[in-house]
């Protein structure tokens, strides 16, 4: 992880001073490094100890960095990791094409490697991934949003990526067909255990925990599992309140939106989601021999579930 963080910084100059300042600014603010983690982790497991992790891991770090400077500007969030939002410090602007130049810099890096399979992962899942934020936007203040097209969103938003991380992983340790399969679905499913804790904690996780203000996805109009569960299991006066909630995205209604959402199983269930989620994940292990790359996998699957930050 030293080496990816080295890695990262190395490639953050630019002789546009902006450039570096609005990139070091978002990647020294930290966060928690789990894509890069999961890669290099993955490749240890299928006993990859060559040069090429390291890089591949920053590149994957990076597109995550690109997709949230973007995604700060489309949920008009202020703040990330604890701070100002990149977007609330230097503007939309800065943040879009910065983002941008995050993006390239990182197709910079992967060609370094030199190896067809893995920049084709790489491409596709940037791609499903900006598809997936478009759907995502289709859908804001859309009440009737269900479950199954709620996760589909989310596993093209938030899943594919790690799904990428942990396939290249295989891919670099040269596993066979099977178990790399199995690397990747260990990615889909903590990934969305992933998300769907992410959504969770916008309603109930701790302001300084998080990171990040509460209620952000009310504000959006974005229907995520606990409101969607909530709209199902709702007293229909509550469960009213709610729809309009979400179709005129009333942040200003945060505070009566939460009294009925703890009035449910909303939090509860959408828990129990990620939790299965979490054991699909962990049963993929089961083809991996037996390391402590895996015990830290499976760690992290129950971290996706448990984490409050
Ligand atoms: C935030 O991801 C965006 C989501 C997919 C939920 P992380 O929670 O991994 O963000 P950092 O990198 O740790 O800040
Ligand atoms: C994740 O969704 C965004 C991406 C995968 C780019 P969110 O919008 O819920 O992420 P946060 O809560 O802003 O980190
Ligand atoms: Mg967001
Ligand atoms: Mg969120």
């Amino acid at each position: 992880m030293a080496a990816v963080d080295s890695c990262l910084r190395e490639h953050l100059s630019s002789e546009v001073a902006l450039v570096s300042q609005v990139s070091e600014y978002i990647i020294s603010s930290g966060g928690k490094r789990l894509r890069p983690a999961l890669l290099l982790l993955a490749a240890r497991a299928c006993d990859y100890r060559g040069p090429h992790a390291p890089v591949l891991a920053a590149v994957v770090e990076l597109i995550h960095t690109a997709t949230l400077l973007h995604d700060d500007v489309v949920d008009e969030s202020a703040l990330r990791r604890g701070r100002a939002t990149a977007n609330a410090m230097f503007g939309n602007a800065a943040s879009v094409l910065v983002g941008d130049f995050l993006y390239s810099r990182s197709f910079q890096m992967m060609v370094t490697v030199d190896n067809m399979r893995i920049l084709r992962i790489i491409s596709d899942a940037t791609n499903v991934i900006a598809e997936g934020e478009v759907l995502q936007l289709l859908n804001c203040g859309n009440a009737d949003l269900d479950e199954s097209r709620y996760l589909e969103v989310i596993r093209r938003k938030t899943a594919k990526l790690f799904e990428a991380a942990m396939r290249i992983g295989g891919v670099l340790g040269g596993a066979g067909a099977a178990t790399e399969e199995a690397l990747a679905n260990y990615g889909v499913h903590v990934g969305t255990a992933f998300q769907l804790i992410d959504d969770v904690l916008d309603y109930s996780g701790e302001h300084a925990d998080i990171g990040k203000n509460l209620g952000d996805d009310l504000a959006e109009g974005k229907a995520t599992l606990p409101l969607i569960r909530a709209m199902q299991v709702a007293k229909p006066g509550d469960a009213a309140l709610l729809r309009r909630a979400i179709v005129e995205a009333r942040i200003d209604e945060f505070g009566p939106v939460m009294e009925i959402i703890r009035g449910t199983d909303a939090i509860a269930y959408a828990r129990a989601c990620a939790g299965e989620e979490a054991q699909l994940a962990s049963a993929q292990l089961a083809h991996l021999g037996s390391s402590k790359y895996r015990d830290a996998l499976l760690e992290l699957a129950l971290f996706a579930v448990e984490r409050t930050h």
